[in-house]
């Protein structure tokens, strides 16, 4: 079953964990007994995280460059002494527009986050989840199951990431480590909006517009909110889920198509 004490002396490292959706998981994970450490590439958010949990360590690593996410596995161990859980969660949006119109830069720095940086910190992380049986969260996107007009890069990369996942799974079920990928739908939040105020401006349609249409593509007639997404990744990596692997869980009030 799955209760509060669901993590209790757990190592859990989250990457992007300082702000947005990755500090809402640190703190899901914290209440529940957890040892977390968090990285970042925002100093700002790192400072403002520092110090709020005495199970809590916050460091500077960008997990699209291999030295640093070297360095942060260095820190993981020094800190927690091994690992139970990783989640991938850093991910960025990527350019919005026709894809005739992206560039390569935009493009690479798309997939060298969203995807390239979930392979640098896995390849570190498996010989410590081979010890502790643990267990591999990568956030995705219900881009990453559908196609997403305007956001080729950042669909590519999410979709990356769900075979990414599966292959994981298949790879390591042997080693009694599971890994499951998390797609959230749009979620309720500062991200949210410069997402749509872009979408607006590559339509050229009114913010307000887009707005309404973000809300309405989810059946449940709204977004859902950040704790959805943190209870989701706390029960993939709980016991609760002991026979879950290799599973794209879809959080998004049930979307059919992304506007
Ligand atoms: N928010 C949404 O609506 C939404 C929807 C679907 C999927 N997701 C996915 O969930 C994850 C978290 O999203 P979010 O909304 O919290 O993101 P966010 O834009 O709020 O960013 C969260 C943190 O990531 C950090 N970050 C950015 N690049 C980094 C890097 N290279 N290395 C380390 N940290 C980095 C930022 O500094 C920030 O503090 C992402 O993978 C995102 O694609 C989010």
């Amino acid at each position: 079953m799955f209760d509060e004490k669901a993590m209790q002396g757990k190592r859990v490292l989250i990457t992007a964990g300082a702000a947005g959706l990755g500090w809402e998981m640190a703190q899901a994970f914290l209440r529940c007994g957890a040892s977390v450490l968090v990285c970042d590439v925002d100093d700002a958010a790192l400072q403002a995280v520092s110090g709020k949990h005495e199970q809590l360590y916050a460091t500077r690593a960008d997990v699209a460059d291999e030295d640093s996410v070297t360095a942060l596995f260095a820190e993981a161990q020094q800190r927690l002494g091994g690992l139970d859980v990783l989640v991938n969660n850093a991910g960025i949006a990527g350019p919005t527009g026709p894809v005739e119109t992206l560039s390569k830069a935009d493009w690479d720095r798309t997939l060298a986050v969203n995807i390239t940086g979930q392979f640098l910190c896995t390849r570190l992380a498996v010989p410590l989840l081979k010890e502790s049986r643990g267990v591999i969260v990568n956030l995705s996107s219900a881009a990453g199951h559908l196609g997403f007009a305007g956001r080729s890069a950042y669909s590519a990369s999410k979709w990356a990431v769900v075979g990414f996942t599966k292959t994981l799974a298949i790879e390591l079920g042997p080693f009694g480590i599971r890994v499951n990928a998390v797609l959230p739908g749009a979620v309720e939040g500062p991200r949210i909006r410069a997402v749509i105020e872009a979408k607006a401006r590559s339509l050229g349609r009114p913010v307000e517009e887009i707005a309404t249409a973000y809300e309405k593509q989810a059946c449940l007639g709204r977004m859902v909110s950040p704790k959805d997404i943190a209870n989701m990744v706390l029960f993939a990596a709980s016991d609760a889920a002991a026979s879950v692997s290799g599973q794209a869980l879809v959080v998004d009030g049930h979307t059919q198509a992304l506007i």
